[in-house]
């Protein structure tokens, strides 16, 4: 048999860019309409769409849920038209659903494609995750350090003064002693209500003002975020947690074996993917669609590991 076409990761991109802008556009009518579930299942419908599009034999890694869970996109999928370079997919057709429903910032269409075995195939669990930007000495902060210890190491090695890094949190009850710690140390802090995939991209994108991520989120999105970071660069440290024996099995079907491991953001991506995420609401890092009478606007950004490019795509299409 002949061998499988192997991964192009240009030409793929911009397959990828009409996927995340795809999803984007068809949870873009449900924003502020206070149906979580719909605008999800719009975005989930026009991703598969328009991923079966694309020339690849494609298995969703990191997806909706596993396969008894969720009818579309399922952890273990096989997309694409099957003929095709065999690649993994990571994908949240809707990263913020509730962010979309209430049209509060920064929900985005998000996906990630690599060769096969590029992705950790993250269980449906929490992630302790840690993230900052490019440019600084690999292992300057560490999920070792506390919470203060790491603001101190961050300021240190930025040569500023504590008070001038800001760290984005998801506002959660389990993250109320870490805020208060990072308070002390007279840190600003970014609260954020959902979407800790564009949480963690914003340190790496000077404009947003963040300068770390700390806090648990879920697992799927952590390796999603780590293929952005893969692409802009930055650092990103991740530990599975379990609250219970059933999230222990999830992972172990996942074929992990060690509870304990801190994955750096290579651990979670291997391999050199590409990246597309097309703004929902309209968000630090991306604009969200735009309605206007007779025109709907998208803007997508696309990234390649490999090259370090990073892409901004507007699409325009008259409505009638
Ligand atoms: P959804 O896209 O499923 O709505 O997830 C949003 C999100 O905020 C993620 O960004 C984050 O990783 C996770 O939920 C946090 O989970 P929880 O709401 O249980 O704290």
């Amino acid at each position: 048999m002949a061998d499988a076409p192997q991964f192009h990761d240009r030409m793929l991109s911009l397959g990828l860019a009409r996927v995340s802008e795809a999803a984007a556009l068809a949870s873009a009518r449900l924003i502020g309409r206070g149906d979580e579930k719909a605008a999800d299942q719009a975005a989930v419908d026009a991703m598969r769409t328009q991923l079966n599009q694309l020339d690849i034999q494609g298995v969703v890694v990191i997806g909706e849920g596993e396969r008894d869970e969720a009818p579309m996109l399922y952890i273990g999928e096989e997309v694409g038209s099957g003929s095709g370079p065999e690649v993994d997919i990571a994908l949240d057709p809707l990263e913020g659903t509730t962010l979309t429903a209430k049209d509060m910032p920064n929900a985005l269409a998000v996906i990630a494609m690599g060769p096969r075995g590029s992705m950790l195939h993250a269980p449906d669990t929490y992630m302790d995750k840690l993230a900052i930007g490019p440019g600084f000495r690999q292992g300057v902060v560490t999920m070792d350090m506390s919470p203060a210890e790491r603001v101190n190491a961050l300021a240190a090695a930025k040569g500023c003064s504590t008070e001038d890094i800001t760290v984005c949190v998801l506002e959660r009850p389990r993250h109320e002693n870490m805020i208060a710690e990072i308070r002390t140390t007279g840190a600003a802090i970014r609260l954020i209500t959902d979407g800790d995939v564009a949480g963690v991209i914003h340190c790496a994108e000077p404009n947003t003002g963040i300068d770390m991520y700390m806090g648990e989120g879920g697992a799927p999105e952590g390796v999603l975020a780590a293929a952005a970071l893969k692409c802009m660069g930055g650092q990103m440290f991740g530990k599975l947690v379990f609250r219970n024996e059933d999230e222990k099995g999830r992972a172990k079907k996942a074929g992990i074996t060690n509870f304990d491991r801190v994955y750096t953001r290579d651990d979670m991506v291997t391999g050199d993917v590409i990246f597309a995420a097309t703004g929902v609401t309209d968000g630090s890092i991306l604009p969200g669609i735009k309605r206007e009478p007779g025109m709907l606007t998208a803007e997508t950004i696309l990234m390649r590991s490999k090259t370090g490019s990073v892409r901004r795509m507007t699409y325009q299409n008259p409505t009638s």
